[in-house]
């Protein structure tokens, strides 16, 4: 189970004067009846996770792998942002995997799409494309692209046949297109919100063409439903707890740390589920993240000595899928034998260390110090599921629905009016 450690905080946090109202917040967590309780329905999914539909999409996975060498996954925030970041951060940045997997429909952007569809060119290519509205433009774009290139590739029915829709059940366009078309379809369940849905099929089919043990993964899950929905007194509470002290005592922004490369894509999925489920009402913290040792070369120093405004949650993996021994060098010339038959996971932790106590205890930066066991499938199910329900309980120590996003809306409609979209 995840660890909280809080020894270089800087403060005590009265966690008893806290207990009703973390009760009353549990309870109503659980019987779904707290703010946005219409989209609870994560709460318990790793139980009541439809059975038949997760064969289908383990079939499915089976099948991409065996036919295609690619997959492009088309959607945007919280319909990619969770795929995106298990893949990464299970598989790596340069996966032996023979199975390439492609981002698309998360930005306008055209030099990034142009790039995109000349590699996908050369490639034999499944979509997989992810929308529970089917109206978010990024994605519709992207996707009407992708499949006009794949239909010029391989004609209109064996494109039809590449083609997975992830939607809604019974309504929006990306299932009318999807009936119309007979695209396989897999659905996100009304009751359950993009950035809370990585356990469905938009987190699962990508990770399982990846190649990821996805059975693993909702195991891990599950374990963090029965951890954390057993009772109010649990680490991942506190931690919510913890970061509304922070913000009420005059920190306004909380910082992701990780010593990973791979795991910054991670960090992107923290940001959106903090970001978009407490910035709300004008309150709510500002979650940023960064990579040590490699940020500390560049934020480090704002950290250490900038403006007294964030708290960090520093993320460590006790023991890494891989190591690195350091060898012997003859010459000794870069003076780095007295590493010899160290290694790297040891340099990287005590950095981690040395850091923690730099910006705790000089800089008088809060750490919280997150500690997860490995990162496999399981634990990062697990932990996901941990970062859910810490978001739910702060966001609802500071009264806020975590489940809307009604400040999403109004760049869209200031996009539409300039685009000249009928009806803005
Ligand atoms: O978390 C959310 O609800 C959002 O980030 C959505 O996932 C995102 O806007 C994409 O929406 P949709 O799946 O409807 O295309």
């Amino acid at each position: 189970m995840i660890k909280l450690q809080l020894d270089r905080l800087g403060r005590n946090i009265d966690f008893a004067s806290y207990a009703k109202e973390m009760e009353a917040i549990h309870a109503s967590i659980e019987n779904k009846t707290g703010a946005g309780n219409d989209y609870l329905g994560w709460v318990d999914y790793p139980n009541t996770y439809d059975k038949e539909e997760f064969q289908k999409i383990l079939a499915c996975a089976k099948e991409i792998r065996e036919n295609y060498d690619c997959l492009v996954v088309c959607g945007i925030g919280g319909s990619y942002l969770g795929a995106r970041a298990a893949i990464e951060a299970l598989n790596g940045l340069y996966p032996e995997d023979k199975m390439e997997i492609i981002f698309l429909g998360q930005t306008f952007a055209p030099s990034y799409i142009a790039q995109v569809l000349r590699h996908l060119e050369k490639k034999n290519f499944a979509i997989n494309v992810i929308s529970k509205s089917g109206t978010t433009t990024e994605t519709a774009l992207g996707f009407r692209l992708v499949k006009e290139l794949l239909e010029k590739k391989v004609g209109k029915e064996k494109a039809a046949k590449a083609v997975y829709a992830t939607t809604d059940k019974e309504k929006g366009a990306l299932l009318d297109l999807s009936k119309k078309y007979g695209y396989t379809r897999f659905v996100l369940p009304a009751d359950i919100g993009g950035r809370y849905s990585v356990f469905t099929a938009v987190g699962l089919l990508p990770m399982a063409v990846a190649g990821i043990d996805i059975q693993a993964f909702m195991d891990g899950a599950k374990a963090g439903m029965e951890e954390y929905g057993k009772g109010a007194d649990n680490e991942a509470y506190r931690y919510g707890l913890v970061r509304h002290e922070l913000y009420k005592a005059g920190y306004p922004v909380e910082m992701f740390v990780s010593y990973e490369p791979r795991f910054v894509q991670l960090g992107e999925w923290w940001k959106q589920l903090f970001g978009e489920s407490e910035g709300k009402e004008h309150t709510g913290l500002l979650p940023d993240s960064a990579t040590f040792s490699t940020d500390l070369h560049s934020l480090g120093q704002f950290i250490q000595e900038g403006s007294p405004v964030l708290f960090e949650t520093v993320m460590e993996i006790q023991h890494p899928a891989e190591d690195v021994v350091i060898p012997n060098d003859e010459d000794n010339l870069d003076k780095l034998n007295y590493l010899e038959g160290k290694t790297l996971d040891f340099v990287n932790k005590k950095a981690m260390e040395g850091t923690m106590d730099a910006h705790a205890n000089v800089g008088n930066v809060p750490n919280l110090h997150l500690q997860v066991e490995a990162m496999d499938a399981y634990h990062l199910g697990q932990l996901m599921y941990f970062f859910m329900r810490a978001c739910a309980m702060s966001c609802y120590l500071n009264h806020i629905n975590p489940f809307n996003q009604p400040g999403v809306e109004i760049y869209k409609k200031n996009m539409f009016h300039l685009l000249g979209k009928p009806g803005f």
